[in-house]
């Protein structure tokens, strides 16, 4: 094996490259599955994840007012040096796209084999046989609040995928969206129910948020074109909100202290915001989504480095938001719900910013195993609120949830979150061995929140309310008739290494 070259990362060296990208190189210790180290069997490349001169690989997200403005992303081969995309008002005229209005996209070509990063050229073995391939993007500004839209993204000339709609959103009223846990292993075969049983359960959902580990590697397309293969037109229609987890990121070179960087893919095929004043290298990970006048949603990279910044931005913005409603979402969980998993530095960094700020909710993955419990009162407000009322008085603190929507399945911490005692934090339902997707809505001073088994069956259901003081009440607690899942008393589960070929 050549310096440099192995087995868990399929990285080598090649050239030197005099542009370095530096910024985009993080350090550090990073958790990687069994099967990562495994030798990865030859597989034949099914034809979708070859690109076309026709567009694929089509996705909305927010990198804007949500009102007023949509981004695309798609993906074509690298013969389409130049593209566009159409939007219309989505009307019952049979003729809607005769209103269309054409957009110019950004267009970048992707070496899928290597990339230049810190004056030197890293060979992607993953994806070694494939093709450069064109991203494109569009951002539609303009639009109106709450009202249907209808586009459609072009590969080569004449080459029009078909008209997607999807919905600006609302400046407030009840919205609902899909929380999903990693999917990360047998994305197409064993993930792809769950995201489709959300889109069912839930048609309307606004957003579907992802909390990190979309895939296994980092960088390798054959994953990706699993997950865009699961979720089929859903991300046409639905924006997607995307956490980076650690498997977003891949390690450049043989040891344990390698950096690492951000997937080759993460930024073409996602257009997302990027927050003034942080650091390059988390551009497109690092963000918040004002929703409505209700919900706003903030987005960390607990993988991407420049913590203690992330955790001053996230205080900052917090503290600057009057939205009745602030979901924090990252991928590792401050609260571990996985045996040997727990993580005391990003706690000490994360926990007493969410504390500090009342946070809502904080939707997590990483764990593989499902966690929902919330920090007492006096846990979860400032001193000024403690001060102001009586702690007994039935209010909650912040809610924290760690999900799973993959296959893969992890074994339980021995002491539940007892050892978190100290902390405030009261472990409410639990789970182990099943695939889970949420739908949570706000409605005013009301939020209803439910996890899904993959069946679509209730598993844990809370609905918190406020009261004109700011409050937190727990209005609803469990509301499902499944006992706890727990490994005894389940399917057998032989683990999920065999999902990744
Ligand atoms: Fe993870």
């Amino acid at each position: 094996m050549k310096r440099g070259e192995t087995m868990n990362t399929h990285v080598s060296r090649g050239l030197f490259v005099a542009s370095a990208v530096l910024a985009s190189l993080i350090a550090g210790p990073m958790e990687l599955s069994p099967r990562a180290f495994a030798h990865e069997g030859a597989h034949a490349q099914p034809p979708w994840q070859t690109a076309s001169a026709w567009p694929d690989r089509i996705v909305v997200t927010f990198a804007g007012d949500p009102a007023r403005s949509l981004a695309v992303s798609w993906r074509t081969d690298a013969s389409v040096a130049a593209t566009e995309a159409q939007i219309a008002r989505a009307t019952p005229d049979a003729r809607f796209d005769l209103a269309a209005r054409t957009v110019r996209a950004d267009t970048e070509r992707l070496d899928l084999a290597s990339v230049p990063l810190a004056s030197e050229m890293f060979a992607i073995e993953d994806n070694a046989a494939l093709a450069p391939v064109g991203y494109h993007s569009v951002l539609f500004d303009g639009l109106e609040p709450d009202t249907l839209y209808a586009y459609r993204v072009r590969g080569a000339e004449g080459r029009w995928s078909e008209w997607f709609q999807v919905r600006t959103a609302p400046l407030a009223g009840p919205v609902r969206f899909v929380y999903l846990g990693d999917a990360q292993n047998g994305i197409l075969s064993h993930w792809a129910r769950v995201v489709r049983a959300a889109y069912a359960k839930a048609p309307d959902a606004r957003f579907i948020l992802h909390a990190g580990d979309l895939v296994d590697r980092a960088s390798r397309d054959y994953e990706w074109s699993q997950w865009f293969k699961a979720v089929g037109f859903i991300h046409g229609m639905v924006p997607a909100v995307p956490v980076a987890g650690n498997h977003e990121y891949f390690r450049l070179g043989s040891d344990q202290d390698a950096r690492r960087a951000l997937s080759i893919l993460w930024r073409p095929q996602f257009r997302l915001p990027v927050v003034d004043g942080l650091p390059a290298e988390l551009a497109e990970t690092v963000y918040d989504v004002r929703y409505t006048q209700d919900l706003h949603v903030f987005v960390l990279s607990t993988q991407g480095g420049e913590l203690d910044a992330q955790a001053r931005w996230l205080d900052a913005a917090l503290k600057a938001s009057d939205a009745r409603w602030k979901v924090v979402t990252f991928h590792h969980p401050v609260f571990s719900s996985g045996r040997g998993r727990d993580d005391e530095a990003r706690r000490k960094i994360l926990l007493p910013v969410l504390r500090a700020n009342d946070v809502d909710l904080v939707l997590q993955g990483h764990d593989h195993t499902y966690a929902r419990g919330a920090l007492d009162a006096a846990g979860g407000q400032t001193p000024e609120r403690v001060s102001a009322q009586n702690a007994a008085d039935g209010s909650v603190g912040p809610m924290f949830v760690n999900s799973v929507s993959g296959a893969k399945q992890y074994v339980w911490r021995e002491n539940g979150w007892d050892d978190y005692a100290d902390d405030g934090v009261t472990l409410t339902r639990r789970a182990e061995n099943t695939q889970f997707f949420q739908v949570i809505g706000v409605d005013g001073d009301r939020l209803d929140y439910t996890a899904y088994t993959a069946d679509g069956q209730t598993y844990d259901r809370f609905i918190l309310s406020k009261d004109a003081a700011g409050r937190r009440m727990m209005a609803a607690g469990v509301a499902s008739t499944m006992s706890e899942r727990r490994f005894a008393g389940t399917m057998d589960y032989p683990g999920a290494d065999d999902l990744n070929d």
